[in-house]
């Protein structure tokens, strides 16, 4: 039974005591005060949905704070990346202002973040990955360090290839990557490169200009015969 339907018996039955209003009084605040924190926290989650999928969708240039920008990627990532044990840390500094386009980088961490989960601690119980990042003069450089199974010399090689997938037939496509150094070369304006070591680890490591130029670079393979 409900304390409320306990009390309202107690009310008919002409039994309520002063402590008993009282009690009654202090539940109520305090699931008034729960349930208050709660609809802010859902109202909070929903700007950051929204403004992470606006961002996917519009492709703007503007302004933001990178490490605000991937905390709220990653706060949208969270509900399916609760369900795996390892440790995800995000270690930027607050500050870094970037004009350019955070759907784009978003889309790139949310490719690197999967692909970790997915491959690099397939099979693991406490996998770790640590994005961080660095200002170097008018470029950011940004790291995303796993310590996972790592990848075989003959695979980075194709890493960027479309179609290229360990996952044949399980789900992976093998365009994840390709999509990323599209989106970081052309969109971005910056680079990629990774290095790994089979059994330690990878690391992708992403440079962009923390102001990106007003218009996307012109496709390579456009305009040429
Ligand atoms: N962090 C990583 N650790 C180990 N292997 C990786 C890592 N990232 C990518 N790979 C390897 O690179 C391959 C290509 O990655 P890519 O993201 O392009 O395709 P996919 O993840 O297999 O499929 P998709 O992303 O299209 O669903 C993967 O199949 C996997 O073998
Ligand atoms: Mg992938």
């Amino acid at each position: 039974m409900t304390k409320a339907k306990v009390f309202q018996l107690a009310l008919e039955s002409n039994q309520i005591k002063r402590s008993d209003l009282s009690n009654f009084i202090n539940a109520v605040t305090q699931g008034n005060d729960l349930m208050l924190r709660n609809v802010q926290r859902a109202a909070e989650l929903l700007k950051t949905f929204r403004q992470v999928a606006n961002d996917q969708a519009s492709e703007q240039l503007r302004a933001f704070d990178l490490a605000q920008m991937l905390t709220e990627v990653i706060d949208t990532l969270a509900p399916s990346l609760k369900r795996y044990p390892h440790q995800l840390m995000l270690d930027i500094p607050y500050g870094i202002r970037m004009h350019s386009l955070p759907g784009a980088l978003g889309q790139v961490t949310i490719n690197l973040i999967n692909n970790a989960y997915l491959h690099a601690f397939e099979g693991r119980e406490n996998g770790a990955l640590r994005i961080s990042a660095k200002l170097v003069e008018q470029e950011v450089h940004l790291f995303f360090i796993d310590d996972g199974v790592g990848i075989p010399e003959e695979n980075l090689k194709q890493l960027f290839q479309p179609f290229f997938t360990t996952k044949t037939g399980k789900g992976g496509t093998g365009l994840g990557m390709g999509i990323v150094e599209n989106l970081v070369n052309k969109t971005l304006n910056g680079t990629i490169s990774v290095s790994s070591e089979v059994g330690v680890g990878s690391c992708f490591e992403v440079h962009l200009p923390l102001n990106a130029p007003d218009a996307p670079l012109p496709d390579q393979n456009s305009g040429q015969t």
